[in-house]
């Protein structure tokens, strides 16, 4: 049995949004797209978008400052920083997470990044479990940070209305209460690498909506069997699914293949599209600004993404 005292658990969560908003309207203005098409084919309404000096760095401190402080831990206690990014400020080096880091004062700790691109959230919780559990650190900044506008095309009507931008961040510890990572399911398939890339030499994103649909339902799907089976529970066991923000219509076929009811499926997809790793720390932070979790309860977290990579979690609160 695994002292309860090494578990790694979400003390703190916390998240940023640019302020600006960019509308299904405003899109009409920019490419041969509608309002109807959007909403009806994706479920976004509108999305965030950074300016100039909202680098992923500068979301990413913004939304660890906000965890750290939900935290109540020092940031002296800090012993290492992880990101998640596939839109980090500078390509190739230095790291975003030694970006923040530095900005956020808090020692000489190992910094470092990892790129699953929309499933570096779940890529993450696994990283900073194992390094929790293997006794290595003790508490771990998580922040996934992501500037989607800065590699989406907006002459491509097929990309542009699904992306948006923004932040989240998790003080992950070995003591405290919060969230338990009971069992984190992760995957990938390189040979699928094809469907979604900024390909080399290129600044922009690619996707072959139609064939990523399919594999997002049937992976997430699976990958929630995988994680429940390893703990032995039902679907029944959940009390609330949050699924990566890719798309509104994948979000319900996933609530009704892991039979959650419409109401505990979490969403914020209408008002902040796909923004990639970040997406599902945000929508856990409004989600418990929203409503209270009691104490048993469990939550469900799925994503999928480029590479193809994907994953689940099972969180109980404790
Ligand atoms: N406005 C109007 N028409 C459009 C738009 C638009 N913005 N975009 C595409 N169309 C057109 C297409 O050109 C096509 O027209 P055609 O039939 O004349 O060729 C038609 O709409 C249908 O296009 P599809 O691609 O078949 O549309 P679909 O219903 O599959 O929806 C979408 C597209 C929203 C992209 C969907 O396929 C999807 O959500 N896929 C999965 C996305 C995902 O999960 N990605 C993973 C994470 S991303 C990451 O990791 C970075």
């Amino acid at each position: 049995m695994m002292n309860q005292q090494n578990q790694a658990k979400i003390l703190g969560l916390g998240s940023f949004l640019p302020k600006k908003v960019l509308s299904n309207a405003d899109l009409e203005k920019l490419v041969d797209t509608s309002d109807e098409w959007i909403t009806t084919r994706t479920g976004i309404k509108e999305r965030r978008i950074a300016s100039e000096e909202e680098s992923a760095s500068f979301m990413a401190i913004k939304a660890a400052e906000a965890a750290i402080q939900n935290s109540g831990i020092d940031p002296s206690e800090i012993d290492l920083v992880l990101t998640a990014t596939m839109t980090p400020d500078h390509y190739g080096c230095p790291s975003t997470a030694a970006l923040i880091q530095a900005e956020l004062k808090i020692g000489h700790v190992p910094a470092l990044d990892l790129q699953a691109a929309c499933t570096g959230y779940i890529y993450g919780l696994q990283a900073a479990k194992a390094f929790i559990e293997s006794g290595l650190y003790r508490n771990i900044l998580f922040v996934a940070t992501e500037k989607m506008s800065s590699i989406v095309d907006f002459s491509d009507r097929s990309t542009c209305v699904l992306f948006g931008d923004g932040a989240s961040a998790a003080v992950i510890s070995a003591e405290g209460t919060g969230f338990k990572i009971d069992h984190v399911d992760l995957a990938a398939d390189g040979a699928q690498a094809h469907l979604i890339e900024v390909p080399v030499g290129e600044q922009y994103i690619t996707m072959r909506g139609k064939e990523v649909f399919k594999h997002a339902v049937r992976r997430m799907a699976h990958s929630c069997e995988q994680c429940l089976s390893t703990l032995e529970l039902q679907h029944s066991d959940i009390s609330w699914l949050i699924p990566h923000q890719a798309n509104g219509r994948i979000i319900d076929a996933l609530g009704r293949h892991m039979e959650v009811p419409e109401e505990k499926v979490f969403s914020v997809i209408h008002k902040y599209g796909n923004t990639s790793a970040s997406s599902i720390g945000i929508a856990l932070d409004e989600l418990l600004q929203q409503h209270d979790v009691a104490s048993g309860e469990r939550l469900l977290l799925v994503a999928f993404g480029a590479g193809l990579t994907w994953g689940s979690a099972v969180l109980t609160k404790i």
